[in-house]
């Protein structure tokens, strides 16, 4: 089906609530949006808009209250445990404001735990994860403790693991959260790049306006709503 070669995520009247009567949270409001394979879109809001909310539900991390949420065609609702666990492992990676980095691992063996999940072995596990900081531009830090590396290159030797599986959909969480502007632009540049040359589809959700303005495309939530989508640029 053509649909789920060119979809990403289909989202349709979704809501999340959290509680019940007065004391209800309506995190996330009827939410409909399209996101196409190899889309870079920044999702902005203000603080408590419902953006982490949203983005745990496009990650398999949690379930909508009311509409679905499709991913290459298939509702995350329907699927077990044990399949959107595997949808999380290998067609999804993650990204966070906090680098997440083992302090007392190198760059290249912080990579390395990524993949161990997928059952590559010794020799293999090192070539790959050099291979992926490479990819993001560190390949002369390999041998680095994250206390050794910049904020920039931490946060960049976790986008290399969050790629260890090869995912098709990377999520990231205010990932330019804890850099200073210069450095967030950086990541920024590097995410659309994976984005550009490599077909991998990015969801990034920031607080800050001019942060979202650096990717191809901008929707924005208030109060758990999608209040606007603008298409900057269309995609080449
Ligand atoms: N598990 C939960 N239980 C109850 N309320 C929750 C839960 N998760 C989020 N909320 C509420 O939902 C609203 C949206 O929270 P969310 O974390 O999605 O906002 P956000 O846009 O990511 O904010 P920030 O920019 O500060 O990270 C907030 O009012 C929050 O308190
Ligand atoms: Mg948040």
């Amino acid at each position: 089906m053509t649909s789920q070669t060119t979809t990403a995520y289909e989202l349709i009247g979704v809501s999340r609530s959290f509680g019940t009567g007065d004391a209800a949270v309506h995190a996330v409001r009827d939410v409909n949006l399209h996101i196409a394979a190899g889309e870079f879109v920044a999702i902005v809001g203000p603080s408590g808009s419902g953006k982490t909310t949203l983005l745990q539900l496009l990650g398999a991390l949690d379930r909508p209250t009311a509409g679905k949420v499709l991913f290459e065609g298939r509702d995350l609702a329907g699927l077990s445990e044990s399949a959107s666990a595997d949808v999380r492992l290998h067609a999804l990676g993650f990204v966070f404001q906090q680098f997440n980095l083992i302090p007392t691992l190198t760059a290249r063996q912080n990579v390395e735990v990524a993949l161990a999940p997928l059952k590559t072995g010794g020799s293999a596990r090192r070539a790959k994860a050099e291979e992926l900081l490479d990819r993001v531009g560190l390949y002369s830090r390999v041998g680095h403790l994250p206390s050794q590396l910049s904020g920039g290159e931490q946060q960049r030797v976790a986008i290399a693991r969050a790629l260890a599986s090869e995912p098709r959909v990377l999520l990231a969480d205010e990932p330019t959260g804890n850099l200073d502007s210069a450095t967030g632009d950086d990541v920024m540049e590097l995410l659309r790049a994976l984005s550009a040359d490599e077909g991998l589809t990015v969801v990034l959700i920031t607080h800050d306006d001019e942060i979202a303005a650096s990717a191809p495309r901008v929707v924005r939530v208030r109060d758990g709503e999608l209040v606007a989508t603008d298409n900057a640029v269309v995609a080449p």
